[in-house]
C-alpha cells in the first residue's frame, strides 16, 4: 500500500508558546533541521460507509484526546477543502510518542499530506506547512527536507514554513534515547502556561528574535560552532521558560549527559553541540567525521545517528 512519509525535524532555535491558539501563530520564528530515521506513514482513505472517521496508529484504534486531536485537524482540513465524507486514517510511527522528539510533527504532517493525496488535491509543500501548523506548529517544518524555516507571521498566509537554500551533507544529528516514557505535561497545553506565567518568556522572545539572522548565516557558512552556540543558548533559555513555569521536563541523567558533551568539547576538542525539546532526551549536533569518536565516548547511551532527511514522500509498506 501507498503511504505519506514525513520525517522529524529538530528545532535549532525553538518554537515554544502560541500568539494565536486557535490559528497556531507562533511568538517565536523557528528554525529545524529535518531528521531521516525517525518519521511517521499515513494513508488517508476516504470511505463512504462510515460515520465518524476511523484512526489506527500502529494497528491499534486510536480513542481519547490523541484521537480527538486527529479529528479536529481532519475537521480542519475538510472545511478548508470544502469536503464531507469521513475518512480511515492508518498511521505507523517510529518516533517515541510525546518523549520530546517531536512525534506530532512527522505524525501532523503526514497526515495533512496524505489527505490531499486522497481527495486528489495537488498542493504545494508551503500551502502544506500553513495546513499542518494548525494541526501542531512544530509539523509545518516537517513537509520540507534539510534546513528549515517557520516564519512566525501575522496571519494564516504568513506564517508558513519553507526550507533554507543550505547545503550541508556532512551534519549529523545524534539522538540520544536516556528515557522512552511518555512526557507529563503536553507540549500544547506546556508552552501556554510558560507564556502565561514565566517572568522571562518576553526575554527569551526577543533573544530567539536575534537568533534568526546569526543562525541562518551560521548554516549557510556550514559553521558547526557557530551553529552548535546558538542552538544551544536558544534551547537553554527555553529550559529557563520552563523551570520559571514550574515545569521539569528533564531529568538528573538529562543535565548529567549535558555536562558530559561539555567536557567531550573542552577536554577531547571534538565539535559536539546539544539540543533538546520537551523532553528528557539530548539531540547532539555534530559532522560525520566525529559520530565515531563520540560514539565511543558516549559508551552505555543509547543512540540513533541521523542525517539530513528529505520533505514529506510517498513510500510503500
Ligand atoms: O508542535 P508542538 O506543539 O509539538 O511543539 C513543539 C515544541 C518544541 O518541540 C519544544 C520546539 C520546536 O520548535 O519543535
Amino acid at each position: 500500500m501507498t503511504y505519506i512519509r514525513a520525517n522529524v525535524n529538530i528545532a535549532l532555535l525553538k518554537y515554544w508558546g502560541k500568539q494565536n491558539v486557535e490559528l497556531n501563530l507562533p511568538y517565536q520564528t523557528s528554525i529545524s533541521a529535518t531528521s531521516d530515521v525517525f518519521y511517521t506513514d499515513t494513508k488517508v482513505e476516504i470511505v463512504d460507509s462510515l460515520t465518524e472517521d476511523e484512526v489506527f496508529l500502529d494497528g491499534q484504534k486510536l480513542s481519547g484526546i490523541p484521537y480527538i486531536r486527529v479529528v479536529q485537524h481532519l475537521n480542519t482540513l475538510r472545511k478548508h477543502f470544502k469536503q464531507k465524507a469521513f475518512v480511515r486514517v492508518r498511521s505507523f510511527n517510529t518516533v517515541y510518542i510525546k518523549a520530546g522528539f517531536a512525534s506530532s510533527a512527522s505524525a501532523f504532517a503526514a497526515l495533512t499530506a496524505a489527505y490531499t493525496v486522497a481527495i486528489n488535491k495537488r498542493v504545494s509543500k508551503i500551502e502544506l506547512s500553513r495546513l499542518a501548523r494548525i494541526g501542531s506548529g512544530s509539523a509545518a517544518r516537517s513537509l520540507h527536507g534539510g534546513f528549515v524555516i517557520w516564519h512566525k507571521g501575522v496571519s494564516h498566509e504568513s506564517s508558513f514554513a519553507e526550507q533554507l537554500p543550505v547545503s550541508w551533507p556532512n551534519f549529523r544529528m545524534i539522538f540520544t534515547l536516556i528515557e522512552t516514557s511518555e512526557k507529563k505535561v503536553s507540549s500544547r497545553v506546556g508552552m501556554q502556561i510558560c507564556v502565561e506565567k514565566s517572568p522571562s518568556f518576553n526575554n527569551f522572545v526577543r533573544e530567539g528574535g536575534h537568533h534568526v539572522e546569526l543562525m541562518i548565516d551560521a548554516l549557510l557558512r556550514n559553521d558547526l560552532h557557530a551553529v552548535g552556540e546558538i542552538a544551544e543558548q536558544n534551547a537553554e533559555l527555553m529550559y529557563n521558560v520552563m523551570l520559571e513555569a514550574g515545569l521539569e521536563y528533564q531529568t538528573e541523567a538529562t543535565r548529567k549527559l549535558i555536562e558530559k558533551v561539555k567536557d567531550i568539547r573542552k577536554r577531547k576538542e571534538i565539535p559536539v553541540y546539544y539540543t533538546f525539546d520537551a523532553g528528557p532526551n539530548l539531540i547532539l549536533l555534530t559532522e560525520a567525521e566525529y559520530v565515531e569518536d563520540i560514539t565511543k565516548l558516549l559508551e552505555g547511551v543509547r543512540l540513533e545517528v541521523s542525517k539530513v532527511g528529505g520533505p514529506f514522500s510517498v513510500v510503500k509498506r
